[in-house]
């Protein structure tokens, strides 16, 4: 094979991996993108929660036989183009890595650009970080916070966004204040009020879970900054599980940071995350991992952290992009909440389920929290897993209230799963002592 010099020869290059693989690998890629696109034509309108179009979206996944995946947490799987793509990046890496650092970096703005119209942005609003701690870390590092300023967060909170304002605290003297806000949760007004009735003439910034990996609210993102903003806060919105689950829309949301791992539902691999930046607020930033020309770059780019990374991650979040596109973000969110909406219709039916996350799909979307009296969540968790090969997660802690199981309804399982997972629940009431 002669060495690709060309940014078109590379590009072919890098698509397809290997002269010995390329014809394959492309063609794979070519067909399953077909198969999808064909069905689009065919099922334009059709919402059945089953059946041939997300059978066919089923069959583009790798899992190991009969392994029903119903936790995105912490790390989802990906797609097999995703995956082909992956792999053809790093192979070509072994190959020849002189075209990788000659040539990869050039697809950075192309797949920022990609995934800023994704979420309804401006590509110099959108930062290529690690994940959403990365991002949370950056935003609360970089901002001209001093002693005595508060935060606030809410009572949910993961361990990537209370580090960081604890670090903030402990460095420069902040003040972070919890904000309780469930469960259960109230409705839209009443979230945004707990926060309004926390704001003292010393507050900055609100840093809060978009989606709440304990009890699986959809904070109410939009109607929340409008209240800050009209008092001069800033609003941080930690949604490590947004992407792939919701059609965002940055603009809309009037949120200034937004932080997302796209490796829990999009099918990225790990290590590309979105960290989001409202244009008027960028100056307010300061970047954290810099190297040359830090001083020159300008809008979200500058936090972009330095040094060299693995730009194979960049050419699967431009697959990942593909894949999500070509079913289209409104159906994905559509299914997804219809799953957890079937989910959620059969728990409140089942004696014994206390469900922590809110009915209304506007608070809610593909993270369903819920207890069932008397049996220990870990029980839960195992007794599906043995019984249909499912997977599920403990969440939450007693002290709290909020112990129990976590259940995620992706866009590649199927409502019969849901149905049977729903079985289980209600055999493990039944048989409670
Ligand atoms: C709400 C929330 N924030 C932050 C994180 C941390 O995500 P990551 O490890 O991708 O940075 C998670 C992980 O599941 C999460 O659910």
């Amino acid at each position: 094979m002669p060495t690709p010099t060309t940014r078109r020869e590379f590009v072919r290059s890098i698509m397809a991996g290997t002269a010995l693989s390329a014809a394959a690998l492309a063609k794979a890629n070519a067909e399953m993108a077909q198969s999808i696109t064909s069905l689009n034509m065919k099922y334009l309108d059709d919402e059945a929660p089953d059946g041939a179009y997300w059978d066919a979206v089923r069959a583009q996944y790798l899992f190991e036989d009969n392994l029903i995946m119903m936790n995105n947490g912490t790390v989802g799987p990906m797609p097999k183009p995703v995956f082909n793509r992956l792999m053809g990046a790093f192979r070509r890496q072994a190959e020849n890595p002189y075209d990788v650092y000659n040539f990869l970096p050039s697809f950075r703005e192309a797949v920022r650009t990609k995934l800023a119209a994704f979420v309804h942005a401006a590509p110099d609003e959108v930062a290529l970080t690690s994940n959403t701690t990365e991002g949370i870390n950056f935003v609360v590092n970089g901002l001209d916070l001093n002693a005595g300023d508060e935060v606030l967060i809410s009572n949910l909170e993961h361990p990537g966004g209370i580090g960081p304002v604890q670090l903030k605290a402990k460095r420069s003297g902040i003040v972070v204040k919890e904000v309780p806000i469930g469960p259960p949760h109230g409705d839209t007004a009443a979230i945004v009020s707990a926060f309004e009735k926390a704001v003292t003439p010393k507050t900055k910034l609100i840093m809060v879970s978009h989606t709440c990996f304990i009890t699986g609210l959809i904070t109410p993102i939009k109607e929340l900054s409008k209240m800050a903003h009209d008092k001069g806060l800033l609003v941080l919105a930690d949604s490590a599980h947004g992407l792939g689950i919701m059609d965002l829309n940055m603009h809309d949301m009037g949120v200034d940071f937004f932080c997302s791992s796209p490796y829990k539902w999009m099918g990225t691999p790990c290590g590309i995350g979105l960290l989001y930046v409202r244009k008027d607020v960028q100056e307010k930033v300061w970047p954290t991992v810099v190297s040359s020309g830090w001083d020159r770059t300008t809008g979200a780019r500058k936090l972009d952290p330095s040094g060299q990374r693995a730009d194979a991650m960049i050419l699967a979040l431009d697959e990942a992009l593909d894949f999500q596109n070509r079913i289209g973000r409104v159906r994905i969110e559509r299914r997804i909440k219809a799953l957890s909406g079937r989910l959620k219709q059969g728990l409140a039916k089942t004696p014994g389920v206390k469900i922590n996350t809110p009915a209304d799909p506007y608070l809610s979307a593909g993270l369903t929290a819920f207890a069932l009296e008397g049996v220990a969540p870990a029980k839960i968790v195992d007794f599906v897993r043995e019984k249909y090969n499912l997977v599920i997660r403990t969440i939450g802690n007693t002290a709290a209230g909020t112990a129990g199981v976590r259940v995620s309804t992706p866009i590649f399982v199927t409502s019969k799963e849901v149905d049977m997972l729903l079985e289980g629940i209600g055999q493990l009431a039944r048989n409670r002592s």
